[in-house]
């Protein structure tokens, strides 16, 4: 079941899309020299009631229909506890959820970074509704897109569905990421 993060950041984005977020924010930190890697999804969603909490790590516990094992959870914990590192999900009912996973960087078992640029691609354009932000961190260095920035710039929430803008975000982030790397 080995995943890559960006993909744990689909999974986890689409539970704020799901919880009626209005604005979401995602982190990726590398500290390479500290050896960890953290993710972080923040949202000001409906949130979820203690009592749910205690059970939402839990591959039992899921509020979908279509099956009755909710995985996104799990899966992230799991494989951050496999990694050396740990999970911890706060959650305020009618207020916001946030979620954070780390992984031990040079753990064999963490997942790799996989396509990111990518995902927030496809997270910004399927929900062009929601104000996005996309932080990633590397050494200290840091870069970050708000698509509240880019709806101010294209004047129309809508032209985030689009090919060209999307394509354009993808771009940004992957020149974005190698300047970090440098
Ligand atoms: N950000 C959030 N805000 C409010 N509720 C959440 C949030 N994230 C998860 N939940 C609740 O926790 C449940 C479990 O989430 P999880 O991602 O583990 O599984 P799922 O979304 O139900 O199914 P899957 O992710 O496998 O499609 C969700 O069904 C939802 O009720
Ligand atoms: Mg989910």
């Amino acid at each position: 079941m080995l995943e890559d993060l960006s993909q744990h950041v689909l999974d986890i984005a689409e539970n704020s899309v799901a919880a009626l977020a209005s604005s979401v924010s995602i982190e990726i930190a590398e500290d390479v020299p500290g050896n960890v890697l953290l993710m972080a999804v923040e949202d000001d969603g409906k949130g979820m009631s203690a009592d749910f909490l205690e059970r939402v790590t839990d591959p039992f516990t899921t509020t979908r229909t279509t099956r009755r094992v909710g995985m996104g959870i799990p899966f992230l914990k799991q494989s951050a506890e496999l990694c050396g590192g740990r999970f911890k999900i706060a959650s305020t009912l009618g207020a916001g959820t946030r979620i954070e996973a780390t992984f031990k960087y040079d753990s064999i078992d963490r997942p790799p970074l996989g396509d990111m640029p990518a995902s927030v691609m496809v997270i910004f354009m399927g929900h062009p509704e929601i104000d996005w932000t996309y932080r990633h961190v590397y050494n200290g260095k840091d870069f970050s897109i708000s698509t509240v920035e880019l709806v101010e710039a294209l004047e129309d929430r809508e032209l985030l569905r689009s090919t060209e803008v999307g394509l354009w975000i993808r771009d940004q982030i992957d020149e974005a990421l190698s300047e970090l790397r440098n």
